[in-house]
């Protein structure tokens, strides 16, 4: 009976082994271990995680500050997204060499091209640093003094524990403030561009299959870490030569099928997987349905130029990318959490924690947090959504305001910190704007300010708004401002920075574009900041206790770390899913797909001439699978912003592809994952071999990887 009973909670383990989460590498023995076995595994906790020897976190470093990449080949060579490397491709293109619509490929490693003040960052170890953190802090009174004494002992314990000279010594916190780890690293900085596909691949569906499935691009692009003869960091120079890493991905062609074990090892950056039910409900109902508002008027007017001319559309096209990116995410996730009734399963979590409170006689302590939590939120609603409409629409939409806020930002420099750092400021000011103005349309800028103006008198919380908003005319000021402000060319811009500091300060005063930032950006900090950061405090320092509560009374329930953009590993299986009722996703994308969507000469889905003579001739070498070529794959691994470029893995630790994107169904995965319908989005490796070897011929590239077969071909 007994043994009848353990067999049946050994199969329900079994076919129930959960998913979602993004767990600490050192950290995976035990309850990690044995459900990634179960899911599949073959490997270790041990062959995934080790101080001491060699193991997989050795090959995923951090790419420049924001994706992840993996290493490839013993001699440096790293893969990571497209779009990722986008920035650099884009650095290096002309109109001569347009990387970004041609792709690159270096055929030899002397064809490499340099990219300055990009990074490349390793974890060399993990440990936890907890009690040395939170020395000293018991016998404080206040939570201000308490932080602080946290702050101190980080800094100086950032400075003491050992390290190598050419290492450096970072701690972070983890359950928002209850657990600090140290993390030791490397950082490479001669880091050189060796390949990436046209925008034609490696955009293809650019922002119309952004967040969605079934998806097609080969998002991947290909750099070198290069290291000084001691293989240790060293910025660029022409001596250096290829790091060799402790470990490389071998690379799997034998692929993977629908629930077979993966996992994705890379760089979350932010998720908020514990907020109460209160602050759910403000996002949806409240802060991104403002967000996406206000960008949907932005997008709608840039949209509008650049359909109808060319020249526009090339200004426009990254900024347009970056804003629309989000806008798209916070629609997904809004949508995503209703239909999941996120709100009401966190209700439900909350009775339950109420009750254990009282059950285990914690009231004291944690009886009060979710009453806390209802009163601070409907205390900052106005105060959130004020700070958000100000960042959109003027900080981040409106472009002639966010570069006046710059100017904003100079004359509370003279006010602080006087003339030696005003004049600095001044002059990095008045060369880095350029930039800026290269990309700047007024004609469009001034039907954005138009459409956000009006938007913001009528929707930001009225008591915050600053007189000149009060019944405004928007047309009448629009009208106004882009026939008088000189924030509107680069060299009025410049002209208004000429002069010393009383000269500056009187000129952009007397700007009416100026006037009006200025106005919007005083009402703002002194209206809405000293309360917002006020309660927002508050609400950090009840989601600590909170966190603190939920790890103390359930401590058997899976209680991963929110995101915080260091290394983590997620697992789960291939999967399709149910997108809507009587629709079914299957897991798998082919090029058959990339025919299906092809539009001749558009941008967003044009496909190159190479690779319809591929797909014509079935030219798919030994990556193809029955006569098609696999291009991307779906699974439940738990993946946010920060994990573009991860490394997907097989059970045996064998790289089967790489994270690029999430499904449109599943993004609400940052606030609530549910294992149903959250999926990440990666591109095969057979699809990144093929287009390096077959559509551009890089043999060399080709011949430094390790590629393996793990099952017999059919
Ligand atoms: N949605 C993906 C991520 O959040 C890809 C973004 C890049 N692609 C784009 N079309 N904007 O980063
Ligand atoms: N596309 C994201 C990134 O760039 C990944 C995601 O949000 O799923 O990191």
């Amino acid at each position: 009976m007994k043994f009848l009973k353990l067999a049946l909670v050994l199969f329900v383990f079994q076919t129930q082994a959960q998913q979602g989460g993004m767990w600490i590498p050192s950290l995976l023995k035990g309850m990690n271990e044995t459900e990634m076995k179960s899911l599949g595994m073959k490997i270790s906790a041990k062959d995934i995680y080790d101080a001491n020897q060699s193991s997989l976190k050795d090959a995923v470093p951090q790419f420049d500050g924001g994706c992840t990449a993996e290493v490839i080949s013993d001699k440096g060579l790293i893969l990571t997204n497209h779009h990722c490397g986008f920035d650099a491709i884009q650095n290096h293109s002309t109109v001569e060499h347009d990387y970004l619509r041609d792709g690159f490929w270096a055929y030899k490693m002397e064809d490499e091209l340099t990219n300055p003040n990009m990074t490349v960052m390793f974890v060399v170890r993990i440990e936890d640093v907890t009690t040395k953190v939170m020395e000293g802090i018991t016998t404080l009174a206040t939570e201000a003094e308490k932080q602080k004494k946290i702050q101190d002992n980080i800094s100086s314990l950032s400075n003491s524990l050992p390290k190598e000279s050419w290492q450096e010594n970072k701690i972070r916190t983890f359950y928002d403030g209850n657990q600090y780890l140290l993390f030791v690293t490397e950082t490479f900085k001669d880091i050189r561009f060796v390949g990436a596909p046209p925008s034609s691949i490696g955009k293809f569906g650019s922002d119309t299959d952004n967040w969605v499935w079934p998806r097609h691009t080969g998002d991947f692009s290909l750099f070198r870490i290069y290291a000084d003869k001691n293989n240790h960091p060293a910025a660029y120079s022409a001596d250096n030569v290829p790091y060799k890493p402790k470990k490389f991905f071998p690379i799997s062609t034998s692929g993977v099928k629908e629930n077979d074990f993966t996992m994705v090892m890379g760089y979350p950056g932010r998720t908020q997987e514990y907020l109460p039910s209160v602050a759910v409900n403000q996002i949806v109902e409240t802060l991104n349905p403002a967000k996406i508002e206000v960008r949907d008027a932005a997008l709608k007017v840039q949209d509008r130029f650049m359909r109808k001319d060319q020249a526009i559309k090339i200004q426009y096209a990254s900024k347009y990318a970056g804003v629309a990116n989000y806008w798209k995410k916070w629609m997904g996730e809004t949508k995503g959490l209703k239909k999941a009734n996120a709100v009401a399963a966190k209700q439900k979590f909350e009775k339950q924690f109420q009750e254990k409170v009282i059950q285990v006689g914690k009231q004291a302590e944690y009886g009060n947090l979710l009453s806390d939590f209802e009163k601070n939120y409907a205390e900052i609603k106005d105060y959130a959504l004020a700070r958000d409409y100000f960042t959109e629409v003027a900080l981040r939409n409106t472009e002639i305001l966010s570069v006046g806020y710059k100017l904003y930002q100079l004359e509370q420099l003279l006010a602080s910190k006087g003339e030696q750092s005003f004049n600095d400021r001044k002059n990095t000011l008045s060369k880095g704007i350029d930039d800026f103005y290269k990309d700047y349309n007024a004609e469009v800028d001034k039907n954005v300010f138009e459409q956000l103006i009006q938007l913001y008198a009528a929707k930001s919380p009225k008591q915050f708004l600053p007189e000149s908003l009060l019944n405004v005319d928007a047309s009448q000021l629009t009208n106004a401002i882009f026939s008088n402000s000189k924030l509107t060319s680069l060299n009025a811009f410049r002209e208004l920075l000429e002069g010393d500091s009383k000269t500056v300060i009187e000129k952009i005063n007397n700007d009416n574009g100026y006037q009006l930032i200025k106005a919007m950006a005083n009402a703002y900090t002194s209206k809405v900041a000293p309360t917002y950061d006020a309660l927002n405090l508050k609400n950090i320092a009840t989601q600590r206790t909170y966190m603190k509560a939920i790890l103390e009374l359930f401590p058997n329930q899976r209680n991963f770390p929110d995101a915080n953009s260091t290394l983590r590993v997620t697992y789960g299986k291939v999967k399709g899913y149910e997108p809507n009722d009587a629709v079914y996703y299957e897991p798998f994308t082919t090029l058959d797909g990339v025919m299906e969507k092809y539009i001749p000469g558009d941008y967003e889905f044009d496909v190159p001439k190479k690779l319809i003579e591929l797909y014509q001739t079935k030219d798919y070498g030994t990556y193809g699978v029955n006569g098609k070529m696999p291009v991307c794959f779906i699974a439940t691994n738990h993946t946010t912003g920060g994990n573009s470029g991860s490394p997907a893995l097989d059970a045996n630790g064998n790289l089967i592809g790489l994270n690029f994107d999430r499904v449109w169904e599943g993004t609400m995965s940052d606030i609530f994952y549910s294992p149903d319908i959250c999926r990440n989005i990666m591109v095969d490796a057979r699809f990144v071999l093929f287009i390096i070897d077959k559509f551009a011929g890089a043999q060399n590239i080709i011949n430094e990887l390790k590629l393996v077969q793990t099952t017999k071909k059919k």
